[in-house]
């Protein structure tokens, strides 16, 4: 797949710094208030018009563009860039109220109705043609105004039509079958529909996976498939009549990269995107945010070409409303976030929203102004984060050095881990993903989450958690890396099945066997509360396996259970030195993280001093180095380390204390 990022300059001169401004909520007299806050805060973007198609287009055809001119009119008298929005994320009530049949439909076959947004089945011919018209007039009207700077292409597309099962989609859904397999009897053997005699005549009598009964894994995974394809098509068609009007403005969408399988497949996406965008938002529960944040920002470097810089569309200056408890951030939280969001490779910083809404839905979500207006410590802080921003200027363009670890991230493997009936139920994709990051990101070594498709050779650990499903050219070339010398490590359930989710057999894991020197004859999954001892001291719940260890040396074996004796890790030598590891064991935190320090050579980090709560980021030019210090700790941190502190302006000799819960981003020359 050949990469499309370009060389086009960053859409603002220094990093991105703003949020979603929907003006259309307020009266024009709050307007003039908040081009000024904006300019106190040094705003220099803001993502306009994302809702405000059901304001634009009164009826079909008939536009209100007063309100929008003045709004751009008064963004561009105060030279605050525009990121402007494509509407097509929330369809009039007009619109809807004419085609009932607009809005996406369940796999239990109902239909949802009008009221949230994203409420349109992606396969509609119709609904296409009432959004392009939409994006066409807004691009004739505002593409050319010097402050537009950027399209963004609806919202978060396939959050709330992800999936559409109508008739439409079951007709398009066919259209791409035989596109894929062009006759019957080859999605038949894909499809392995001898079992329940399920074998198609047809296409025409091929269904999406409707229902709640258990349906064929393969024929998920396909619709899936379809699904992500479906909506890509749509911000294509959005994408190409922009391009038409105005050929030299960058396109993007928000993705909803984190540790999740997405709705859509964003690694197929990336290629299509001038300028990589996502939104992350911690959760309440979890235990380490930070991890979640360096997570999604490893995850979306990986998805560029290059590592180049990529766009934090949104993200929260506080609590969100769509949790069950809501937490605020801490005092100094929303710019420890924010600013390792950059030290992960994010050249621009931008939230939902820039004014917290007093009606609708999202009325308890925090804002960069919120309900209680400036003279707060929310506000306090978004202006001294604009004002950092604005000093991390050299850091533009700068890049995260390329990591040692790689982490393999599929979304097709998370969907075929979910979808369907599995020997246990209670394997999350992400969470298995997560705590292998975990480990490293502890430890402080870069790492990348890459797709499978990417290139392995620069990495000396190769990570493979709970890749399911395998295809068989990321297998041969995991095994090349472990050739040419690298330690690959795969972790249960990975290389199960096929890419057409058919077990593949002669003992799993069938995709690696060969290079682990190990292999499987049957599962021991675990029940809720039960767990298992190793004979090294390591333990883990959920998964065991029957493993034999044939040409591989065992590191640790169960003690006590049914597996008594057997091997649990085992590690196989091959002759140039490549080490290939299977943790066949649901080994928990603690064990990944000694497995880690036992087995994998640590980094070199930035800086010598460790300390845990210190977080270390990196970005790099050809001359230059840019260290991140964000202190999560309730106490101070002194490092040794020399350079120019971009954040107070002062020369280090030899050390700098970052104060508890601030940061620090020191600036040196490379040492060649
Ligand atoms: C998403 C959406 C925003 C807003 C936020 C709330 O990211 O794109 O419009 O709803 O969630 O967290």
């Amino acid at each position: 797949m050949t990469l499309s990022h370009t060389d086009q300059p960053w859409p603002t001169a220094g990093i991105s710094f703003g949020g979603d401004y929907n003006p259309e909520q307020w009266d024009p007299s709050v307007w003039r208030e908040d081009v000024e806050l904006m300019r106190r805060a040094g705003v220099n973007m803001v993502s306009l018009g994302i809702f405000s198609w059901g304001l634009l287009e009164t009826a079909e055809g008939v536009y209100d563009w007063g309100w929008f001119d003045e709004i751009i009119n008064l963004l561009e008298q105060n030279d605050i860039s525009i990121d402007l929005a494509t509407p097509t994320a929330a369809p009039p009530s007009w619109l809807l109220a004419e085609h009932p049949e607009f809005p996406p439909v369940d796999h239990d076959m109902t239909r949802h109705w009008p009221g949230a947004r994203l409420g349109w089945c992606p396969s509609n011919p119709d609904f296409r043609r009432h959004a392009l018209r939409i994006v066409r007039a807004v691009a004739e009207r505002y593409g050319s105004r010097q402050h537009v700077v950027m399209w963004h292409v609806s919202n978060e597309l396939g959050g709330g039509n992800g999936h559409c099962y109508c008739d439409v989609s079951a007709a398009a859904f066919r259209g791409w079958l035989e596109r894929k397999y062009r006759t019957v009897e080859k999605l038949n053997e894909a499809w392995g529909t001898a079992f329940w005699g399920h074998y198609y005549r047809s296409f025409e009598h091929i269904l999406p996976p409707r229902g709640n009964d258990a349906k064929n894994p393969s024929l998920m995974l396909d619709f899936d498939r379809f699904s992500s394809d479906e909506l890509l098509d749509h911000y294509l068609a959005e994408r190409a009549l922009l391009k038409e009007i105005t050929p030299d403005l960058p396109v993007t969408t928000n993705f909803m990269v984190g540790a999740e399988p997405d709705a859509v497949d964003y690694a197929r996406w990336a290629p299509h995107m001038d300028i990589l965008a996502n939104d992350h938002y911690t959760r309440s529960p979890d235990p380490v945010p930070q991890q979640d944040v360096a997570f999604s920002g490893d995850r979306m470097r990986s998805l560029t070409t290059d590592r180049r810089p990529w766009l934090l569309m949104e993200h929260s200056t506080s609590a969100v409303n769509w949790q069950p408890r809501n937490r605020a951030k801490n005092p100094g939280e929303l710019i420890r976030d924010a600013i390792s969001h950059v030290a992960h490779g994010a050249d621009g910083v931008m939230y939902f929203q820039w004014r917290a809404s007093r009606a609708g839905a999202e009325q308890f979500h925090s804002g960069m102004v919120p309900h209680a207006g400036p003279d707060t410590k929310i506000f306090r802080e978004v202006s001294t984060l604009g004002a950092h921003l604005q000093r991390l200027a050299p850091v533009l363009g700068s890049r995260v050095p390329a990591a040692k670890v790689g982490i393999l991230f599929d979304n097709e493997a998370g969907w075929a881990v979910r979808r369907g009936v599995k020997p246990n139920n209670f394997l999350p994709y992400g969470a298995a993903v997560r705590a292998w990051h975990a480990a490293f990101w502890r430890r402080g070594d870069g790492v990348d989450v890459l797709p499978p498709w990417n290139d392995f050779a620069g990495y000396d650990t190769l990570v493979v958690p709970q890749l399911f499903l395998v295809a068989d050219d990321t297998a041969r070339r995991a095994e090349e890396f472990v050739t040419a010398g690298g330690t690959l490590v795969v972790t249960a359930f990975s290389g199960i099945v096929d890419e057409n989710d058919q077990v593949r057999l002669g003992g799993y894991p069938g995709a690696f066997r060969d290079v682990l020197g190990a292999w499987t004859e049957e599962f021991y999954p675990l029940q809720e509360g039960e767990t298992f001892q190793l004979d090294n001291g390591w333990s883990g719940r959920e998964w065991t396996e029957h493993v034999h260890a044939d040409e591989a040396d065992v590191v640790t074996r169960y003690q006590g259970g049914p597996l008594d004796g057997r091997p649990a890790v085992t590690v196989r030598t091959h002759p140039g030195g490549g080490r290939a590891i299977y943790v066949s064991a649901g080994i928990d935190s603690p064990s990944i993280d000694a497995l880690v320090t036992d087995l994998i050579e640590p980094t070199p980090p930035p800086v010598t001093d460790k300390l845990p709560g210190l977080e270390v980021g990196m970005r790099e030019t050809d001359t230059d180095e840019f260290v991140f210090l964000i202190n999560h700790r309730a106490d101070d941190a002194k490092v040794s380390i020399r350079g120019s502190e971009l954040l107070t302006g002062l020369t280090i000799d030899n050390a700098l204390v970052v104060p508890a819960g601030e940061v620090r981003v020191v600036h040196r020359r490379r040492e060649v």
